[in-house]
């Protein structure tokens, strides 16, 4: 490829004519003198990007440089790996958006592998080849683009206050809703490490690749490679699986979920998770990320006292106490705890309640189509109400050809 169609390409990634402000500002750690000089070259003769500092040390505590926050950190492994590895790791945990390229002489795939585990997005060999720059920086440049235009989807996260309370139920019940009826562009990630549901209820069978698989290879992330993993559902709706059986003891590097999520929030309008129950880092950091998070229960004591330990949990663990909200699930009126005890024991009020139906619940499950139901059944017209309230709530307008009650009732 030639340096002429290499920028071009990176032009149309970033948006044409590539105004000084477009260019990607990039900081250097550790960079050694004949690759730093190598950059300033390319930056003055491209302006596909702009230099901002470059620190010797490898930082002990904060991010590239208090107050900035590049689109680029280059951390260069040659001169101590370690710390090359923890201070990749700490940038891109704390920095979100910003991506961190290793640079190194060494091209074993041990020394690839341990930069990426550390959250590096991109691998560049030493000397850099201008060609392989270009190429990486384009990545970055269309997922920025691709950002500032379609926005972001709401991501939002389902777990149980114990097993069994309907997670995955509602999950895959509200997402096919909200791509059916409400022409939302929606996904459903099943997070389970083994044995998730998601797939068996909407009856989407054989999958070829889990969830746990695109986060171990976020370097490697485009749209092509999204696609291998996507199962579709008759509604339109989207679905990353979980693992069939319980292969999936993965140690993932810390921030995998987050940057996999920051991927797959610009494709969506919605992204609905099926949490396992459990108070674990995966579990917290997929929270950590999401929007807003639904707490499933159900009217029984060990299930509400879980309400109340799990919500501690999260406030301790600084999660915001108002992105989480209660669904009490397989409500009715002759519950032996009534709503107005489950609300003084878990001190917030019910936030949606589902209604107990469990023949009709059942039916939808084997048949593998939720939106088929939705007109007879008393759980599917709660759970259309609840989805109609939750795509007013992303801001977007209604784009529906339902004319019914509830096209009405949202607007
Ligand atoms: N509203 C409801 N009315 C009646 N039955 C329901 C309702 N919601 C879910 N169920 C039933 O409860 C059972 C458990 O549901 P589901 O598998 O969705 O729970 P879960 O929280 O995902 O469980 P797990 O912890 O195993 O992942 C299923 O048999 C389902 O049919
Ligand atoms: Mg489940």
């Amino acid at each position: 490829m030639s340096a002429m169609t290499t920028n071009d390409i990176l032009k149309l990634s970033l948006g044409n004519g590539l105004p000084a402000s477009d260019a990607l500002s990039v900081t250097g750690i550790g960079v050694d003198e004949d690759t730093w000089r190598f950059l300033t070259v390319f930056a003055d003769t491209t302006r596909l990007i702009r230099l901002l500092s470059r620190v010797d040390e490898y930082l002990d505590r904060e991010g590239p440089d208090a107050g900035h926050t590049p689109d680029i950190c280059l951390v260069d492994f040659d001169r101590n790996r370690r710390a090359a590895a923890m201070a990749a790791e700490r940038i891109h945990s704390g920095n979100p958006g910003t991506a961190v390229f290793a640079i190194s002489a060494q091209s074993q795939p041990d020394a690839i592998l341990e930069a990426m585990r550390s959250g590096c997005s991109e691998y560049l060999s030493k000397p850099i080849q201008r060609e392989q720059l270009v190429n990486a920086l384009a990545r970055i440049g269309s997922r920025r683009k691709e950002k500032k235009e379609q926005g972001d989807a709401h991501v939002i996260a389902f777990i149980g206050s114990k097993g069994g309370c309907g997670v995955t139920t509602l999950v895959t019940q509200m997402g096919a809703i909200l791509a059916n009826s409400y022409s939302r562009k929606t996904m459903v990630v099943d997070l389970h490490p083994d044995f998730g549901d998601a797939a068996l209820y909407l009856k989407l069978n054989k999958p070829r690749y889990h969830f746990f698989e695109l986060c171990e290879n976020t370097h490697r992330l485009d749209a092509d490679f999204l696609q291998g993993f996507l199962m579709q559902h008759s509604s339109g709706l989207d679905l990353i699986p979980a693992p069939e059986g319980s292969d999936a003891t993965c140690e993932l590097p810390p921030g995998a979920i987050s940057q996999t999520f920051d991927f797959l929030r610009p494709r969506y309008e919605f992204i609905l998770v099926d949490l396992p129950v459990g108070l674990n880092e995966k579990n917290l950091e997929l929270i950590r990320c999401c929007d807003q998070l639904y707490l499933v229960t159900v009217a029984e004591v060990s299930a509400i006292r879980n309400v109340v330990r799990q919500t501690e949990y999260f406030t301790r663990s600084d999660i915001p106490r108002e992105k989480i909200q209660v669904v009490l699930n397989r409500h009715q009126k002759r519950n032996l705890i009534d709503d107005a005890q489950i609300e003084k024991a878990i001190q917030q009020k019910i936030h949606w309640r589902v209604p107990n139906h469990y023949p009709q619940v059942v039916k939808t499950i084997h048949e593998g189509d939720p939106v088929a139901q939705l007109g007879n059944s008393e759980v599917g017209r709660s759970l259309k109400e609840w989805a109609g309230m939750i795509g007013k709530k992303s801001g977007t307008d209604e784009k529906k050809k339902d004319s019914g009650f509830l096209g009405r009732w949202n607007r």
